[in-house]
């Protein structure tokens, strides 16, 4: 259990500009990236979103970490990714500390609903409110249809009369980089589970 409440608070990173290397290192600890790539994703945080939130000690230690998007066309929505809280001291409320953070956070700007995808962490969200939920467009492109098996995909085409269903398809053309990391994202989203909770 956690040892005081008070000990901890959950603050927006850029407004402690200080501590982002902190963070950045607390990242790649648990998925490792290059620093220059991290860095860059955390200084885009900002009051009106994407915004990422630290949970930070008395002693300004950054413990945790989770960036909110908002949901694309969505003025209620907002998911949540890059969870994450120090190996070294988990398992003492202190994730749980952490939603709370970003569940008071997002509450008082109007927000109604939180989304997430979590591929292993089903319980600990469970735990804290969440509830499964349908595949949801946190981009507002079609990364829902990414969701579905290449077998459901490939029904899914002969039943709308697609003759070339069972054929391999075609390699996909090459992509502006700006695409890729959403490319990528929407490639993992078929093995992700999707949680939501109301506010
Ligand atoms: C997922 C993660 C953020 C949870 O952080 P944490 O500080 O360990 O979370 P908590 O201590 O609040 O809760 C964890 C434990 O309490 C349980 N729990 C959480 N809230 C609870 C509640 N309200 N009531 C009862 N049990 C609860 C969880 O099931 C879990 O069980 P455990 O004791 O077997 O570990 C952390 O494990 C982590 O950083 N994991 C690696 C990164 C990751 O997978 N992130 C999720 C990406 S989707």
């Amino acid at each position: 259990m956690m040892e005081s409440n008070s000990k901890y608070v959950v603050i927006p990173l850029h407004h402690r500009r200080d501590l982002i290397t902190d963070c950045c290192k607390l990242l790649n600890s648990e998925w490792p990236r290059s620093e220059t790539a991290r860095m860059k994703s955390l200084n885009v945080s900002c009051d009106n979103f994407p915004t990422c939130l630290i949970l930070i000690n008395d002693e300004n230690k950054v413990l945790g970490h989770c960036k909110i998007s908002l949901v694309a066309k969505s003025k209620v929505s907002c998911f949540i990714e890059s969870v994450v809280i120090d190996y070294r001291c988990r398992s003492q409320g202190l994730g749980s500390r952490l939603l709370r953070g970003v569940e008071e956070y997002v509450a008082k700007r109007g927000l109604k609903n939180i989304y997430l995808r979590t591929d292993g962490q089903e319980v600990f969200y469970y735990k804290n409110g969440y509830k499964l939920c349908d595949p949801f467009k946190a981009y507002g492109i079609n990364d829902i249809i990414t969701v579905s098996s290449p077998l459901s995909r490939i029904k899914f085409r002969e039943q709308n009369g697609d003759q070339s269903a069972r054929q391999p398809p075609p390699p996909p053309p090459p992509m502006p980089s700006f695409q890729l990391s959403k490319f990528f994202d929407m490639r993992m989203s078929s093995q992700k589970t999707h949680m939501m909770k109301k506010l």
